[in-house]
């Protein structure tokens, strides 16, 4: 039966082709943690985990303390599928720091370093210990000072066999062990005995008993609290840890304890007390939690203080990671890399596992990482470390450089360029080629030499000016880099220039009219031809504008412009433009409208008398062709309408301005206006003007 073994083989098939098929550096999936291994417990093996993806599959090593692990020479390690087992772990040779490294063909990367430490306790070394004396009513220590070990300590404290409980005279600091009572009584006499229990083994030692016996050389009067135990002056705390601070006094009568923060802001409602006060734990601890902090103790006899610094702490944390890049030879890359963190992390960077340095193309400056001028020897695998004295994280990414020979596949040469004689052309060369390739050109199958018309640019892009007709033929870039030489060919075709051979004439036309504006032109008959007019800057729209302007001539080549009923607003600039594919030229005409002249302004009466009133008004528009006559009219609540009214000069010519009106009536309400004539007719009247009464008839 071969089943199960082929079915094995199938499984990890699939798992390979279920995995990153594309080919890429490694990448960690799990970095290893800190491990805190118990001496003696029943587990013989300690392991640190490690997982890469990568194709090819990475290779996986292991760092301790900074040296390579060699699994070949030491047979208690092993490496299996990344992670790293130590059987047998010996504190003295395997507590360290521990690193794995990954490597395929893409380049190395390192992960985080992961702390190895032992928690062991080993037993206390003396045997006995001498008798404390101490009167009544006086404070008193018992120093527990436990054995060597390494993980975190519970202390108790035994009496005469028994739990010693405690309350608010008595207090076992979590920090040194060390039992304190506040006020000694005769109750109080007997064996103290330390129990130490190592928090992370769940082994427990005891000390050695230390007996407590009165003095009998009298009671210790009243006095005030003394504060034993204190918090230090300042206590860091990780952002989400727990804050821990002990508080003790001694004292007669035995202190009470008060926390408080020394800032007058109020201690968070999270936070604990434990033994009679003497503790006050906060958890979960934010940046909200740092202040100054302090314990009151106080009896009768007095009070002291004292006070601390609860700091915060974070380790940093990613806020922008770096993510691969592919880069073209020669190009520069710039990576940006950021973190938080209390205090403000600093930014290191690896390249291959290796510190990467600052050198001319390669710039480094906080979390950025500048390479200018990328080469094949900067392809691999970078990190970024983020780091500050509380943790450090690592952020990778793969730099690829592309290293390619010209190709022309996606950006052949245009095939044909259309081009006028005397104009300028660009033929563009625009290959995919990493590093950037040199150009050359050949026409046909001479090298093309560069001359004060024909230029090469650096993007390779070819320039003719000033063309000629033996420009046209066929022109080949030729393009060329370390990896290779690849070219494209397109042709140059020259047409003879376009010429406008009956432009608009400019014209004067009378209100009325319809002209038509020429716009004809010889143009090389292979070559698509468009006419636009545009009058006084603005396209005209012949669908908007169809009542007035039209186009004639039918022909493609004619782009004539009839223009219907012509008004005073169509006076103005006309524009015809011709555009081709090789050129694009314009002709302007002006045109001229002659009407009839506007209405003329401001009619004043300057004086008035009982027959007569003498006005005066300014000409209005001339519409290009000359007043030649002025006609005065008059209006009273009596006239029906308006009426020609007699004036000195009887006729007035285009050049006055000014006339008297005779024959009025007296007492009699007049206004005035004014009609212009010239050559074309009569044109609007002026506005009226004020009304104004003759004066009473003369005796
Ligand atoms: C641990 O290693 C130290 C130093 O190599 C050695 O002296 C000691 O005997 C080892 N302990 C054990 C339990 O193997
Ligand atoms: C490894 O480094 C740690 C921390 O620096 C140190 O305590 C330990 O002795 C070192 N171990 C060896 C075997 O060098
Ligand atoms: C304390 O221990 C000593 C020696 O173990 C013993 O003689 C003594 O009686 C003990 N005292 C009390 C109060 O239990
Ligand atoms: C890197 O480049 C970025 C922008 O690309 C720039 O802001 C930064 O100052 C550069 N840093 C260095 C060290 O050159
Ligand atoms: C192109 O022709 C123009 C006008 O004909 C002339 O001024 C210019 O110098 C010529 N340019 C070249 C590079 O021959």
């Amino acid at each position: 039966m071969r089943l199960p073994w082929q079915l094995l083989v199938l499984q990890s098939f699939t798992l390979c082709l279920a995995g990153d098929a594309t080919p890429r550096g490694p990448v960690f999936v799990q970095e290893p943690s800190p491990v805190m291994f118990p001496v003696g417990s029943e587990e013989k093996k300690v392991k640190l985990t490690c997982q890469v993806r990568g194709n090819p599959w990475p290779r996986i090593r292991w760092k301790f303390n900074g040296t390579d692990v060699d699994p070949g020479a030491d047979f208690r390690y092993s490496v299996v599928e990344g992670s790293l087992l130590i059987s047998s772990p010996n504190r003295t040779r395997d507590a360290g720091t521990y690193q794995c490294v990954a490597t395929n063909a893409f380049g190395t990367v390192v992960s985080r370093e992961a702390p190895l430490r032992f928690a062991y306790l080993e037993n206390f070394q003396t045997r006995a210990r001498s008798t404390v004396s101490v009167r009544q009513g006086q404070g008193m220590v018992l120093l527990c000072g436990p054995p060597a070990h390494s993980g975190e300590l519970s202390y108790a404290w035994i009496f005469n066999e028994y739990p010693s409980y405690q309350d608010n005279r008595r207090f076992v600091s979590q920090e040194t062990g060390n039992l304190y009572i506040a006020k000694v009584e005769k109750s109080d006499v007997g064996n103290y005995t330390c129990v130490v229990t190592n928090t992370v083994t769940g082994h427990k030692v005891l000390g050695p008993p230390t007996p407590l016996t009165l003095r009998n050389d009298g009671v210790m009067g009243e006095y005030e609290p003394k504060i034993e135990v204190q918090f230090p002056d300042t206590v860091p705390t990780a952002k989400g840890g727990t804050a821990r601070l002990e508080c003790f006094a001694l004292g007669n009568p035995v202190p009470t304890i008060v926390w408080r923060r020394a800032d007058g802001k109020p201690i968070a409602r999270k936070a604990r007390r434990h033994q009679s006060d003497g503790i006050l734990e906060i958890p979960n601890f934010q940046q909200e939690d740092a202040g100054p902090y302090e314990c009151v103790a106080e009896n009768s006899r007095g009070k002291n203080v004292a006070r601390g610094q609860l700091t915060f702490y974070a380790q940093p944390n990613w806020i922008q990671k770096i993510s691969d890049i592919q880069v073209a030879m020669e190009e520069s890359i710039s990576w940006e890399c950021r973190a938080s963190g209390r205090p403000r992390p600093t930014y290191r960077w690896l390249k291959n596992g290796e510190p990467l340095l600052a050198q001319d193309r390669v710039h480094i400056e906080q979390g950025w990482l500048n390479i200018t001028r990328v080469s094949l020897a900067d392809a691999g695998m970078y990190q970024c470390v983020a780091e500050n004295r509380h943790g450090a994280v690592f952020s990778s990414a793969e730099l690829s450089v592309i290293a390619a020979g010209p190709d022309f596949s996606r950006a052949l040469l245009k095939r044909v360029t259309l081009v006028r004689v005397g104009g300028a052309v660009v033929i563009e060369c625009k290959p995919e080629a990493s590093p950037k390739p040199v150009y050359t050109w050949r026409k046909g199958r001479d090298v093309l030499r560069k001359n004060e018309r024909i230029t090469i640019s650096e993007d390779g892009s070819l320039r003719i000016v000033n063309v000629t007709k033996a420009d046209a033929g066929s022109y080949t870039c030729v393009a060329t880099n370390h990896f290779g030489t690849a070219s494209s060919t397109g042709s140059l075709v020259v047409k003879d220039p376009t010429r406008v051979t009956a432009p608009p004439a400019s014209m004067d036309v009378t209100v009325g009219e319809s002209i038509v504006l020429t716009c004809q032109v010889r143009q090389d008959h292979s070559l698509d031809i468009v006419f636009t007019w545009s009058f006084n800057g603005h396209r005209i729209d012949f669908d908007r504008d169809g009542d007035h302007f039209e186009r004639v001539g039918g022909q493609d080549s004619a782009g004539d412009l009839m223009i219907r009923n012509i008004q005073l607003k169509h006076a103005g600039k006309y524009v015809c433009t011709v555009q081709t594919s090789v050129d694009q030229l314009s002709a302007a005409a002006d045109l001229i409208v002659r009407g009839p002249p506007g209405p003329p302004e401001a009619v004043t009466i300057d004086e008035i008398t009982d027959t007569t009133a003498q006005l005066s008004w300014r000409p209005g528009p001339d519409n290009h062709s000359p007043v030649t006559l002025y006609v005065v009219q008059a209006r009273t609540p009596f006239s029906v309408g308006w009426q020609a009214v007699s004036t000195v000069p009887d006729v007035i010519d285009g050049r006055t301005f000014t006339a008297t009106v005779v024959g009025l009536n007296p007492w009699v309400e007049y206004e005035f206006r004014t009609v212009a004539a010239n050559a074309i007719g009569i044109g609007e009247p002026s506005a009226p003007s004020e009304k104004r009464r003759t004066e009473e008839a003369r005796e």
